[in-house]
């Protein structure tokens, strides 16, 4: 079965293509995403201006999907969407498109939480199955979620305060890197001191399993004031936003008695991360190539997920939701 996937919930207009096969396997056929560039000129996602877009881009989206993966629309058996959380405008355009789709082609629809797509992002790499622990570090969400079976989330711990990405994003800005602060941070990390510039590490001690990172935000400010050299300070803020995230994983993975975690998010494509993952023994697995950052692949791949599981296809009535816990 080929199940479409759509996601609008921010500034990318995303369009996948899964395949699920009878014996239970998935496989990403096409993952297409049309990034907005114009709310760079903005410095921030206009809501308004992302609605638009996405609105003008979906159809070539779906049609380059489509060619990708090498289907016809009507080979399509299946369509998901992401419903929230996100922009309400944006939102609203990928779950309308999706529903249409559906009721067009007589297929089931699923609406998907965009959370759970940055999971099942994960199942593009190994057969993902619960139990297992996930953290999706993006830039809206830094949240640990302990799934004891297929469709449960357990909210094990979250940000206080900022996303790991926003926290990327703001400090990439303070050194004077470009937007997305991610990738900007990362590679200038590689040719920085870490040891130059030190910064704490936040909630040491802590018995939940918590983040924060504002105060590193505001350390990395009082640096710049300093005149620190911007790519020792992007190491040392990166080591030490990798460190928060894995202590705290691998605690809450011992705490509950998991071997396998998920690390999915924007962020999850972070090199340092990956590389201090992958040291811990632990079964770590992350979204492949393409899947990190917002995309359709990873609903569809969701949808596969749902469908799999033998869940019921959502009411087309369903509306979308700008905030979903
Ligand atoms: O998942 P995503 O595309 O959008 C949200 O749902 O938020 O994540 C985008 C975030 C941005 O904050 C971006 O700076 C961050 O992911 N990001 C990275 C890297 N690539 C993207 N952060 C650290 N290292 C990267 N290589
Ligand atoms: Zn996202």
């Amino acid at each position: 079965m080929l199940i479409l996937g759509i996601d609008t919930s921010c500034d990318d207009t995303g369009v996948g293509v899964v395949e699920l096969t009878d014996a239970g396997q998935v496989r990403v056929r096409a993952n297409r995403v049309w990034s907005q560039a114009i709310h760079a000129t903005y410095g921030g996602v206009m809501p308004e201006l992302a609605s638009r877009e996405h609105v003008e881009r979906i159809d070539a989206v779906l049609e380059d999907a489509l060619n990708e993966a090498g289907v016809r629309v009507a080979d399509l058996g299946a369509v998901a969407a992401t419903n929230g959380p996100g922009l309400m405008g944006a939102l609203l355009v990928g779950l309308s498109y999706g529903k249409g789709l559906a009721q067009g082609l007589s297929v089931p629809f699923y609406a998907a939480h965009h959370l759970e797509g940055h999971i099942y992002a994960a199942a593009s790499e190994a057969d993902l199955r619960a139990p297992y622990l996930a953290l999706v570090v993006s830039g809206g969400h830094t949240h640990l979620f302990d799934v004891p079976r297929e469709g449960a989330y357990v909210l094990v711990g979250a940000t206080r305060d900022d996303a790991a990405g926003e926290a990327f994003d703001k400090v990439a800005r303070l050194c004077g890197l470009g937007y997305p602060g991610g990738p900007a941070i990362s590679a200038a990390a590689e040719r920085g001191n870490p040891d130059a510039v030190p910064l704490k590490e936040p909630l040491q001690g802590q018995s939940g399993f918590e983040f924060s990172f504002s105060g590193l935000k505001t350390a990395a400010l009082l640096a710049t004031q300093r005149g620190v050299n911007p790519e020792d300070l992007a190491a040392s803020f990166e080591r030490t936003v990798v460190r928060s995230l894995v202590k705290t994983t691998v605690r809450a993975a011992e705490h509950h008695g998991r071997r396998t975690v998920v690390v999915s998010g924007g962020v999850a494509a972070n090199r340092a991360l990956r590389a201090a993952f992958a040291a811990t023994g632990l079964n770590v697995v992350f979204p492949g190539k393409g899947l990190n950052t917002d995309n359709g692949a990873m609903i569809a791949l969701a949808g596969a997920a749902a469908i799999r599981a033998g869940r019921a296809p959502s009411d087309l009535s369903a509306g979308a939701t700008a905030y979903a816990p």
